[in-house]
């Protein structure tokens, strides 16, 4: 038997419970991982609360992990029992202690990674490398703004901007969180329940606005964020913090600028085995450098997933949350 999280309806975190169950056997190209750290996400939220449908319920819950191979199924051939590996794709369930996946969606550690930078940073750090080098491949100079700049994702996209001498103006709710933001390299950082954002973005900018705007709280600042951009540039919009983005006039596109827009995913980038591969060699090149540090700044046992999804989505992290098998 092996302990995993899981829910039978969907709700607030009450509903996530620790349970023994036997782990699956791996099927023709799955591997079983015996996790050692997983990593805590908001995508778990949308999940839990049934904004993003699981398949079928009673369900296992995340999907980014790191840990040792257990065992291998049929036709397995990159992995073998006993491999370092990390994740951040598959079916849910990398909440437990062990997990059986696509191979295909697993990746060979390099011996300077270990488990818990894995598994604070695959899911997020493979999401920044496909916004800001594929989505749009930010250039030395260009203005990026980068809503919940001192989060998960938003921690290491300031480095990654800093290294490549992007100018990334975040938004945070605090000073605190404006602190962490600019000491990660955040080129200037705004308080959005606070601040007019628009304005100081032209302040900042000398009235020149931003090249993209990447927004993962969505429904609170969709139309602000089409405001910060300068004409003829790209709003990538790529989560719901605060609800999702619904009802869109295309219209909308044309008054501010005729701006472009996308909805990505890393599922929508990171398709093959041979595509994860590229982009995780690149994210961790950049965690070997130094040039990206992963700041864990909380770890929880796994059968407190729960209060860790209270403090994710209360607002009260920052940096990445990892749990504890
Ligand atoms: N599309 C993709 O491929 C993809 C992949 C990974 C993550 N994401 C998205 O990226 C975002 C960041 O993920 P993460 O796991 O690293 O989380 P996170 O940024 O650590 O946490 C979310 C942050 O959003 C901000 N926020 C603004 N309004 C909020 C609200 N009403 N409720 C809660 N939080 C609010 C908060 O920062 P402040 O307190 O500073 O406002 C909060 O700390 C999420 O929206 C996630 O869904 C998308």
């Amino acid at each position: 038997m092996a302990k995993r999280i899981q829910f039978a309806r969907t709700g607030g975190s009450e509903v996530l419970e620790l349970v023994d169950v036997t782990p699956a056997e791996p099927g023709p190209g799955e591997v079983r991982v015996a996790n050692r750290a997983v990593g805590l996400n908001f995508i778990d939220i949308y999940f839990r609360t049934g904004l993003y449908p699981a398949p079928s319920l009673p369900s296992g819950l995340g999907t980014e992990a790191a840990g040792v191979v257990d065992a291998v199924g049929d036709g397995v051939t990159h992995l073998k029992p006993g491999d370092r590996v990390a994740y951040a794709q598959g079916p849910l369930g990398a909440y437990a202690e062990l997990h059986t996946l696509p191979a295909d969606k697993v990746v060979v550690l390099p011996d300077g990674i270990d488990f818990e930078t894995a598994a604070a940073s695959m899911l997020k750090g493979l999401t920044v490398q496909y916004l800001m080098r594929q989505t749009h491949r930010v250039e030395a100079g260009e203005t990026i703004l980068w809503h919940a700049a001192a989060g998960g994702v938003g921690s290491i996209a300031c480095q990654w901007a800093r290294a490549l001498g992007v100018r990334l103006i975040g938004t945070v709710s605090s000073p605190e969180k404006a602190a962490l933001a600019e000491k990660n390299g955040a080129w200037a950082t705004i308080d959005y329940t606070k601040e007019d954002v628009v304005e100081r973005v032209r302040e900042l900018t000398d009235g020149a606005m931003c090249d993209v705007v990447y927004d993962s709280v969505g429904k609170d600042t969709w139309e602000t964020s089409l405001d910060c951009l300068k004409p003829r540039s790209l709003m990538v919009s790529f989560g719901n913090a605060s609800g999702a983005v619904e009802g869109v006039n295309l219209g909308i596109l044309n008054q501010k600028g005729s701006l472009y827009t996308t909805r990505p995913s890393l599922n929508g980038y990171a398709d093959t085995r041979e595509r994860l591969e590229a982009m995780a060699a690149e994210l961790f090149e950049m965690l070997e450098s130094g040039k990206v540090k992963v700041d864990i700044s909380s770890r929880y046992p796994l059968a407190e997933a729960g209060k860790a999804q209270d403090a994710l989505q209360g607002r009260q992290t920052t940096g990445s949350t990892i749990l504890l098998p």
